[in-house]
């Protein structure tokens, strides 16, 4: 897209491109001269759009807030399912998961060893110390979000609550690692490198990603990574962070019969919790959580 001083910007502020993003285009294609990869216009969110996702991630919240409430020992996972799809539709919302590319839930609910992309069943009952990811992703008037929590049913054991709480330490350290003009790299390095330093391996086979017009967009978001490295990061952009890490090694492999749930290679106990976030002028704000 070649545009003139005085036409209108590109981002839908309604201003001349003079006066909004000609000196931000101008210094992305510098870094592009440089060899960095840069974000395309389409990954760049306009005000509008941020607004839109930011409506869909209160409901998201809220269906997080509601399971966080209800979750515990004895409860099947279609609970839970229905727990997310009944407060989603009620807020005139759609629960993202179903449906997409043939999952059959409404929520992904991920036990102990398995990665992500548990599927609910009324014969998956919560057990005593067992560990559990619930992902909940919303459409609203268009606009998606997405984000997901650990939880710990009854008494934890001591190594698999320190797996629990330090995926929650990385997604943080993933958080604060995002800074306008800064690279993904430096998300997934800050990840790995705390991930790495606990004894813990991070899953590569599944990463972030863009995320509020459409589920999955560009870009992937690496959870391992090195500083200075990979895509640059500008305001407007929205993505995901949601490191999984296992306690043995980073090997996964899907379930041949549901073709869904994901798995760790050697049966060790997996965690993962998820952000939506948004790239500011001056750093990274949690959209859903
Ligand atoms: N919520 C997952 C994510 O964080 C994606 C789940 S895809 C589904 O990206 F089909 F399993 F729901
Ligand atoms: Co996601």
């Amino acid at each position: 897209m070649i545009l003139n001083r005085n036409d209108q910007c590109w981002c839908n502020s309604g201003k001349k491109y003079k006066k909004c993003h000609i000196e931000f285009d101008e210094k992305l294609a510098a870094y592009k001269a440089k060899g960095h990869e840069v974000p395309s216009i389409d990954m760049i969110k306009n005000s509008e759009q941020i607004e839109g996702i930011r409506e869909s991630a209160k409901i998201n919240n809220a269906v997080l807030d509601l399971v966080q409430e209800k979750i515990k020992v004895g409860m099947n996972t279609e609970e839970i399912n229905k727990l997310v799809h009944d407060l989603t539709v009620n807020s005139g919302a759609i629960p993202a998961p179903l449906n997409y590319g043939g999952f059959p839930k409404s929520v992904c609910v991920s036990i102990n060893d398995v990665v992500c992309h548990g599927i609910p069943s009324e014969d998956t009952i919560l057990m005593d110390g067992d560990i559990v990811n619930v992902d909940v992703s919303t459409i609203y008037n268009g606009y998606y979000s997405d984000a997901s929590r650990m939880f710990m049913i009854g008494n934890v054991s001591e190594e698999d609550s320190k797996l629990v709480r330090v995926a929650k330490e990385c997604l943080d350290k993933g958080l604060e690692a995002v800074k306008p003009w800064g690279f993904l790299g430096d998300v997934g390095a800050a990840i790995q490198e705390h991930a790495e330093a606990n004894g813990f391996s991070v899953v590569r086979a599944f990463g972030g990603h863009g995320v509020g017009i459409e589920f999955h967009e560009d870009p992937f978001v690496a959870h391992v990574g090195k500083r200075g490295e990979g895509m640059l990061l500008v305001p407007g952009m929205v993505f995901t962070i949601e490191p999984m890490l296992n306690q043995g090694d980073y090997e996964v492999f899907v379930d041949e019969d549901d073709e869904w749930t994901v798995f760790t290679e050697d049966g060790g106990y997996s965690a993962q919790w998820e952000y939506t976030v948004l790239v500011t002028e001056d750093g990274a704000e949690i959209i859903a959580y």
